[in-house]
């Protein structure tokens, strides 16, 4: 065992770049006595609208209330149906659980894990209000033939981009397809707060929507005009975190791309998956996903190697009862069974070091005996 470990993330050394920035937000918002929606939440909807190219954005408690809140703005509610893929994280689908609404479990694609178009256009019925798109892993789902098919059925697309802040396709920001676009500020995620923040991303009516939604449903200050038993707000402190951090996500995502580039270059030619890149994607790399038969003896090598690996996910939602519960499933999800059992996900984070993209490398290519 080498003494150093290799994270699969550190949230940690992607923010020391900025402590000193951070220090000096946390003066300017103390000093200003505003700690809810003042002037750093409003410059942070802003500058996600103007990256994300929708009219308007709001804050939110984190990425889960995000889709809960767009999903109830498309107005899903009781009964509703949302096609969303079994493979993704537990809260895209504990979302559509929360509205109530019933998840209708689709398959994805074995090459980048994302929903499977013909999957979705087969469970399109009578019940289906929205279809959840998930762009996993930081590639972007095939969202324009998604939207083009919704709109043919009346069916609105909520992107869940909580993994992809950054990605495009054909040179056009994910969040910006669909009805809504949901975005998450986990501290891993491409722009990381240092605590729970979410944003959800649409036209000035839908936020505007959304907005009453995340505040007991008040149309002014105290004046609740639609019933909202909720309240999730993003702070001044985060928002003024986050205003720093948005400077730097364009680079912060080429260095994933570049880390991506380096190890598809030291694992070539190994009996292994690679990562893919559809033609007119761009990839934000949220992580570096490969896939082999022998996973999880890769996965032993790599920890007694010094190098933090995981699996994203061990369970899909249609095998948790936390989850599935009320759920149909709609097809096979033969690709999701075999995805669980082959994928594993490989450091990366903004500030990994060519040094640790190496190690890392070296130590898959020792496991394959190269
Ligand atoms: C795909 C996906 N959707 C939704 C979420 C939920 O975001 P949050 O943890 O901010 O609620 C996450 C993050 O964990 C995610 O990866």
């Amino acid at each position: 065992m080498q003494a150093t470990v290799v994270p699969l993330a550190s949230p940690r050394r992607d923010v020391a770049r900025y402590e000193a920035d951070l220090i000096e937000v946390t003066r300017r918002v103390i000093a200003s006595g505003s700690y809810i929606g003042g002037p750093e939440l409003d410059a942070l909807e802003k500058g996600l609208a103007r990256s994300i190219g929708t009219e308007a954005v709001t804050g939110v408690g984190s990425g889960t209330d995000a889709l809960i809140f767009a999903m109830q703005a498309a107005g899903v509610s009781r009964g509703d149906e949302v096609i969303v893929p079994s493979h993704t994280a537990g809260p895209s689908v504990a979302a559509i659980n929360a509205l109530p609404a019933t998840p209708v479990f689709v398959d994805v694609e074995f090459d980048t894990a994302c929903i499977d178009v013909n999957c979705v256009a087969a469970a399109i019925g009578r019940r289906t209000k929205a279809i959840l798109a998930v762009h996993l892993y930081g590639h972007p789902a095939r969202i324009d033939e998604l939207v083009r098919l919704a709109a043919d059925r009346g069916v609105s697309v909520i992107e869940d981009c909580a993994q992809a802040q950054g990605a495009r396709l054909m040179d056009r920001p994910v969040g910006s397809f669909g009805r809504f676009g949901c975005f998450s500020f986990y501290p891993t995620k491409n722009l990381g707060a240092i605590g729970d923040a979410g944003a959800v991303a649409g036209s000035a009516a839908g936020v505007s929507l959304v907005r009453q939604l995340r505040t007991y449903g008040w149309r002014e200050p105290q004046f609740a005009e639609i019933p909202g038993g909720r309240c999730s707000r993003l702070d001044e402190l985060q928002a003024g975190f986050l205003n720093v951090r948005l400077k730097g996500l364009d680079e912060d995502v080429r260095a994933r791309r570049e880390i991506a580039r380096a190890y598809n270059e030291r694992l070539a030619g190994l009996p292994i998956a690679l990562p893919v890149e559809h033609k007119g994607a761009y990839h934000a790399y949220h992580l570096f996903v490969i896939k082999s038969d022998r996973r999880d003896a890769l996965k032993e090598h790599l920890a007694k190697s010094g190098v933090m690996t995981s699996i994203h996910y061990p369970f899909p939602a249609h095998r948790q009862p936390g989850l599935a519960a009320g759920s149909r499933t709609e097809g096979t999800l033969d690709v999701t069974d075999r995805l669980q059992q082959q994928i594993l996900s490989l450091p990366i984070f903004a500030t990994m070091s060519r040094g640790e993209v190496d190690r890392v490398a070296e130590a898959v290519r020792g496991f394959f005996g190269d």
